[in-house]
C-alpha cells in the first residue's frame, strides 16, 4: 500500500521515463561494511557509530538493496526514496516479506524528500541515478545530501563516465529521439528504435560505427532486459560526465573524493600499464590525474565515495583498521585462480599469503587480525587481501553474524514468480547472486556454488 506522501503516477518525471519499471538488483558495494572499507582505502575514518547507523538510498528503484541490507543489519535504520510509486510498492512488499521493519520507503521525488523532515544519515548512496536525471534534479539530489549528511558521513555516487561513453552518444541521442513517438510503451518504442539503428549500422552509417551498445545489442541482445534499456537510454537528462565535472558538482557542496567503491580502481598497478604510470607520475593535481587515469582505461562507469569532513587516518591506524575489517569469500576456493585480467593486462597475485587467506576464510568470514603469524606479516596480509578484493574473490563484510534462514526462505518463495529476487543472503551482511540453475538446485548447478554456500553456513 502507498502512503499519502506518495506521488501520482506520471509518464515522465523532469524528463525521466517512468512508464515501465526498472530491474530488481542487489548492489553489494552499497553495504555499510563495503563503504567503510572504501573509506579505509582512502585513508579516512569510517562513520559508523556502533551499533546503530542510518543509511539512505536516493533513487532506490525497486528497493532490493535497501530491503536486503535492512534485513541483514537489524541494528541499522534504512531509508529508500524513489519517485516511482510502483518501485516503492515493490520495495515495501519485499521488506515486509523479509521481515525487515527497520526500513522505510517514500515515493517522493528528491525535492519533496527534502521536506520529509528526515534526520541525518551516516551513509547516503545513489546508484545509477545522477547521470540519468536532468541538471535541475541533480541539484535537488545534492541539496538533499547537503541537508542530510551527518558530519563525517559517506556519500556513494555511481555514474556513467566519459570518455568511455563517447562512442555511444549518437546511439543514445538517436534511440531517444526515435522512441519519443510510436506505438506501445517505452519498451516497445525503444525496441523499434533499436531495430532501425541496427539497420543503419548494417548500412555502414559512420556515426554508429564506434558504438559499443550497437555491437552489444547485435551480438548479446539477451543480456539487456527492456527495463534496463528504457531506464538506461530514454531519459532526456541522460548525460555521462567526466570525473572532473562530477567532482566539481560535489565540491560545490563541500564534498571531497575518498576512494572508488570498486577496490581494483584504487590501485594504479592494477589498472595502468607501466608506461601509463610513468606518464602520469609528474601530475600533482589529484583531479587532473584521475581524469588522465579515466582516459587511460576509457572509463565508462564510476562508483565513487565522497565525504565532507571525515577525519583522516594515519598510516598506523589505517593498517590496524584494515586488519580488523571483516572479509568473506565471494567465490569458492576452487574457483579462485590467483590471476586476473585488468586494463593493465594479466596480473598474477599467487603467493603463500593469498593462499593462506583463502584457506582461513573457507572456514567463514573473519578479519585478517585473527590469522596466525605464519599466514604472513600484517603488511603482506593486507596486500594479499587487497589483491583478492580487487579481483572479486573477497568482499568486505560485517564481523558479526545474523540469522538468515527466514530471509532466504522468503527469497526462495519468490523464485519463479513475477517479482523473484534471485539472491542468497549471507550471515555476514551481504548477499550473493548465483546462476539461476544453481539457485534452483537444478541439474547443471555448479559444485563451486554449493561449496561457497556451505562455507558460509547457508
Ligand atoms: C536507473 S534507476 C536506478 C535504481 C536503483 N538505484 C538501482 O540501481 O537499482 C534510477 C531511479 O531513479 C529514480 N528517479 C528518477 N528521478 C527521480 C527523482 N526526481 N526523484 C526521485 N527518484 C527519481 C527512478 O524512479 C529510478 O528508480
Amino acid at each position: 500500500m502507498l502512503s499519502p506522501t506518495d506521488c501520482s503516477v506520471t509518464d515522465t518525471l523532469s524528463g525521466y521515463v517512468t512508464d515501465i519499471p526498472y530491474e530488481r538488483g542487489f548492489k553489494p558495494m552499497l553495504a555499510p561494511a563495503w563503504l567503510d572499507f572504501a573509506a579505509l582505502l582512502g585513508g579516512v575514518t569510517p562513520p559508523r557509530p556502533q551499533p546503530a547507523f542510518r543509511w539512505c538510498d536516493l533513487g532506490c528503484g525497486q528497493g532490493v538493496t535497501a530491503a536486503i541490507l535492512a534485513a541483514l543489519h537489524p541494528a541499522g535504520l534504512f531509508h529508500g526514496i524513489d519517485a516511482m510509486p510502483s518501485h516503492i510498492e515493490h520495495a515495501r512488499g519485499l521488506a515486509s516479506d523479509l521481515g525487515a521493519d527497520n526500513v522505510r520507503f517514500d515515493a517522493v521525488d528528491f525535492a519533496a524528500a527534502g521536506g520529509l523532515g528526515l534526520p541525518p544519515f551516516d551513509y547516503i548512496v545513489t546508484h545509477g541515478v545522477y547521470t540519468w536525471v536532468a541538471p535541475s534534479v541533480r541539484r535537488q539530489l545534492l541539496a538533499f545530501i547537503d541537508d542530510h549528511l551527518r558530519p563525517g558521513g559517506l556519500v556513494y555516487i555511481s555514474y556513467n563516465a566519459l570518455p568511455g561513453w563517447t562512442g555511444d552518444l549518437p546511439f543514445q541521442y538517436l534511440a531517444r529521439a526515435l522512441a519519443e513517438t510510436g506505438a506501445g510503451d517505452s519498451g516497445n518504442r525503444f525496441a523499434a528504435a533499436s531495430r532501425l539503428i541496427q539497420h543503419l549500422a548494417d548500412a555502414d552509417v559512420a556515426a554508429l560505427a564506434g558504438s559499443y551498445m550497437v555491437r552489444e545489442l547485435h551480438d548479446n541482445a539477451g543480456n539487456y532486459p527492456r527495463g534496463y534499456l528504457v531506464h538506461e537510454f530514454l531519459h532526456t537528462g541522460w548525460q555521462p560526465l567526466y570525473v572532473t565535472e562530477l567532482r566539481d558538482d560535489l565540491a560545490a557542496f563541500g564534498l571531497r573524493p575518498v576512494a572508488s567503491a570498486l577496490p581494483m580502481e584504487n590501485f594504479d598497478t592494477w589498472i595502468l600499464t607501466a608506461r601509463q604510470r610513468e606518464l602520469l607520475a609528474p601530475i600533482g593535481d589529484p583531479d587532473r590525474r584521475e581524469l588522465l587515469r579515466d582516459f587511460c582505461i576509457d572509463q565508462r562507469f564510476r562508483c565513487d565515495v565522497f565525504t565532507r569532513d571525515a577525519a583522516p587516518l594515519d598510516a598506523e591506524e589505517q593498517q590496524s583498521r584494515l586488519l580488523n575489517a571483516g572479509l568473506a569469500l565471494a567465490r569458492a576456493p576452487s574457483a579462485i585462480t590467483y590471476r586476473a585480467t585488468t586494463p593493465a593486462g594479466e596480473l598474477d597475485y599467487d603467493n603463500p599469503t593469498a593462499r593462506a587467506i583463502v584457506t582461513r576464510l573457507a572456514a567463514g568470514a573473519r578479519c585478517l587480525a585473527e590469522f596466525e603469524a605464519s599466514d604472513g606479516t600484517p603488511r603482506d596480509r593486507i596486500a594479499a587481501a587487497l589483491a583478492l578484493c580487487a579481483a572479486g574473490d573477497l568482499r568486505p563484510v560485517e564481523t558479526n553474524r545474523v540469522t538468515v534462514g527466514p530471509i532466504n526462505q522468503a527469497l526462495r518463495r519468490r523464485l519463479g514468480g513475477p517479482a523473484e529476487v534471485p539472491l542468497v543472503a549471507l550471515p555476514c551482511g551481504t548477499a550473493l547472486e548465483p546462476e539461476p540453475a544453481s539457485l534452483l538446485g537444478m541439474s547443471g548447478s555448479d559444485a563451486g556454488w554449493r561449496e561457497l554456500l556451505a562455507l558460509h553456513g547457508v
